[in-house]
This record gives C-alpha cells, sequence and structure tokens, in this order.
C-alpha cells in the first residue's frame, strides 16, 4: 500500500491529524529504568521544552481501512517497534470500538539530526502519542498522556509541555507523569546555543546504553539526582543564574561519569573542548552552562545578554560557515571574519534557541502562529 509524505495513503479514509512537537533537553537526566515494559525511570528528571520553531517533530496520522500499520520517518519506510505498538494501544483502548479495527498510517518528519544525541526520540514520540490523542479523540489530560507517551521513549513524556518540565518518576504507569513547572514567560531570558559538533547517528542508542550494568547508576538514582532536582528547583525558584549553571553541569558530569563506566562514551574530542571553554568563560563569574545528552553535541545554556560574548569565545576557535550560524539575531560579519582568523578546528552548526511556550500544537494552529 502507498504511504508516502506526498500520497498519504490518500484513497483512504479522509479523517487525518498533522501536529508539530518540540524537543527538550534534560537538565537533570533521566537515566536507567526500574521497569523495562513501562519503561518507568529510575529517576525524575527536569527539563527545558527547546522552542517549536527551531527543532521539532511533525507527524501526521491516517486511518486506514485495513488492519495495516505504515510508519514512514524520515520519508523512509521504518519499523513499528513494541514501544510505538504500546503508544499505539494505550490510546487505541480508550478509543470508540468502532475506530479501533482501522489500520493506521504514521508520517513524521524531524526538522533536526534523528538519533543523534539530540532527543528526537523525545519530539517524535510526544507528536505520535498527541496526534494519535486527537485522531481517536480520546479524552485524557495532558498528565496521563505524558504516561502514553512514556511508553514510548521516556524523555517523550516531557516534550508535552512547555516552559521548565519535572517528569516523577513514580512507581506504576499511572503516576510516572510529567507536569510544567514554569512557564516560559516566568524567565524569558534564558537561551540555548546547540552546538553540533557530530550530527551523525550515534552507535549506541541510550536505550541500550542505560541498560549496560554501572557500579555508579545506583547512587546517581537515589543520591545524587534527588540533591541535584532540590538545588535546580531552588535556583529556579530564586532566578538564580550562576547556581542553575553550576547544577547543570554537575548533572551532565554525573550522567557522563556512569556512562562511561559502563564503557560508552558519547563526548568526543571538541565535546570536551566545548566543556573547558564553558569552564574558561566562567571565571571568575559563572554565565554559562554547558550539558550533553547521549551523544557528543553540547547544550550551552546563558542569558540573552551573554549570547554574543559566548559566541565570540567559540568562533575563536571553530570554523563554521556564516550561514550555518541560526542565530536570534545577527552577529556581527566584520567581527565574524575577525574571530575566524584565529579559529582551527570545524563544527557544523550552531543554533540560538529560546525556551518553547508550548507542548504539541496541531499544524493549523500552529500555522496561525
Ligand atoms: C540522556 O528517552 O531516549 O537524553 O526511554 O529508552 O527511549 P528511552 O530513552 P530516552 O533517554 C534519554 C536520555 C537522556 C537524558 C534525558 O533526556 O533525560
Amino acid at each position: 500500500m502507498c504511504c508516502s509524505p506526498t500520497s498519504l495513503c490518500s484513497e483512504i479514509i479522509e479523517t487525518h491529524v498533522t501536529v508539530r512537537a518540540p524537543t527538550n533537553i534534560a537538565l537533570i537526566k533521566y537515566w536507567g529504568k526500574q521497569d523495562k515494559y513501562f519503561n518507568l525511570p529510575l529517576n525524575s528528571s527536569i527539563s527545558l521544552t527547546v522552542d517549536i520553531k527551531k527543532f521539532f517533530t511533525e507527524t501526521t496520522v491516517r486511518f486506514l481501512p485495513t488492519p495495516d500499520i505504515i510508519f514512514y520517518l524520515n520519508s523512509k519506510k521504518a519499523v513499528i517497534t513494541n514501544r510505538i505498538q504500546q503508544v499505539i494501544n494505550a490510546i487505541k483502548i480508550q478509543a470508540e470500538p468502532k475506530l479501533r479495527h482501522n489500520g493506521l498510517c504514521i508520517i513524521s518528519i524531524n526538522n533536526f539530526p534523528t538519533a543523534a544525541g539530540m532527543a528526537s526520540s523525545a519530539s517524535g514520540l510526544s507528536a505520535l502519542s498527541f496526534a494519535l490523542a486527537k485522531l481517536y479523540q480520546i479524552n485524557v489530560t495532558m498528565e496521563e498522556l505524558s504516561a502514553i507517551a512514556r511508553l514510548g521513549s521516556g524523555s517523550a513524556s516531557r516534550s508535552l509541555f512547555g516552559g521548565l518540565v519535572r517528569w516523577n518518576k513514580g512507581e506504576r504507569h499511572e503516576d510516572s507523569i510529567a507536569r510544567n513547572l514554569y512557564e516560559k514567560s516566568y524567565w524569558p531570558e534564558l537561551r540555548m546555543l546547540v552546538v553540533v559538533l557530530d550530527s551523525r547517528k550515534k552507535k549506541v542508542s541510550s536505550t541500550d546504553a542505560m541498560m549496560r550494568k554501572s557500579d555508579l547508576l545506583m547512587k546517581r538514582a537515589y543520591e545524587v539526582v534527588p540533591e541535584n532536582i532540590k538545588s535546580l528547583e531552588s535556583a529556579f525558584a530564586n532566578k538564580d543564574f550562576a547556581k542553575l549553571c553550576e547544577v547543570v553541569m554537575a548533572e551532565s558530569d554525573s550522567l557522563h561519569e556512569v556512562i562511561n563506566e559502563s564503557g560508552v562514551d558519547y563526548l568526543n574530542e571538541n565535546s570536551y573542548r566545548m566543556k573547558a571553554m564553558v569552564n574558561f568563560f566562567n571565571i571568575p563569574t559563572t554565565r554559562a552552562a554547558y550539558t550533553f545528552d547521549a551523544g557528543p553535541n553540547a547544550w550551552i545554556l546563558v542569558q540573552k545578554s551573554e549570547v554574543k560574548n559566548f559566541l565570540s569565545l567559540i568562533l575563536n576557535h571553530f570554523l563554521i560557515q556564516y550561514d550555518k550560524l541560526d542565530l536570534e539575531e545577527n552577529f556581527d560579519q566584520h567581527q565574524f571574519k575577525l574571530l575566524q582568523g584565529y579559529a582551527k578546528r570545524k563544527i557544523e552548526k550552531i543554533i540560538e534557541t529560546q525556551v518553547s511556550n508550548t507542548g504539541p500544537i496541531i499544524k493549523p494552529i500552529l500555522e496561525k502562529l
């Protein structure tokens, strides 16, 4: 059966939904599972949802009259994994019986590199859960939907909301849910610089890496993370940016210590250089934080007033084409040329982004924004 983004199973029933969902960057990282089937995490986590205009997955779901389920990811036919199937089942079980027999066509596109440690599963599975909930017209709260998205991918539970989001680890399927802690408007000066050092697909997925044995994992989940959560929540409550940066970097380091101990290293030479640059930038006052997910690309947290200062530091060390700077405001071309005179190592792209004020959105609504 045909199901390409252009033909879109068009001979079939008209009903379809297209949504866009944002990705998120974890400041307190999820790592390790207490329950594999329900995908319950070992620890709670906290993230910032990333501007939906910059990073998103767009997903169209459409009913088919046959029982088939067809999935296209980035224009290529893809496998329906058990985890995707679990999401579909969790939605279908709440749908009207007459809709349950239809098959499905799912078409999903990321506007940024897939499986490169840039949280594509977060936007992908939250887009799918949201789109299916609309298609099957089920009556759920966003918190309940976050539990369904979690079945597909843990980090996806947090992408159902904008702003700062906390996913409570819970002990059962029903209580392992995410909710918004602060809206974007609470701290509008926050910015992230996504420094793309290597956009290739990673060799070990985060799902596989977090199932590996690591002696440090339990200590991290039960002692380190709860303390870091307290510090991060207090830094947010007091809008204490320096304290926020300290805890964000400590978290990222703690995650990668556990990962390294299990025999995987997601960071590359340039990731370590980025860390060193942030440390240098932070003398004598902490003005930026690095954080790395399961990949080498650096996410730099800064306030709006420091974006150009930090950027100048990076451009002094890394070569980049001017058109690969995706910034909120222009960077002076003359200054760019001067800085590039010293730079030696290449990076792919730098994207400046704000925090998202929204979770997933139905596409026509988005287009009116
Ligand atoms: C390092 O959500 O991709 O990005 O639940 O197995 O799909 P699964 O894992 P996934 O793991 C994300 C790990 C992380 C940290 C985080 O986003 O909290």
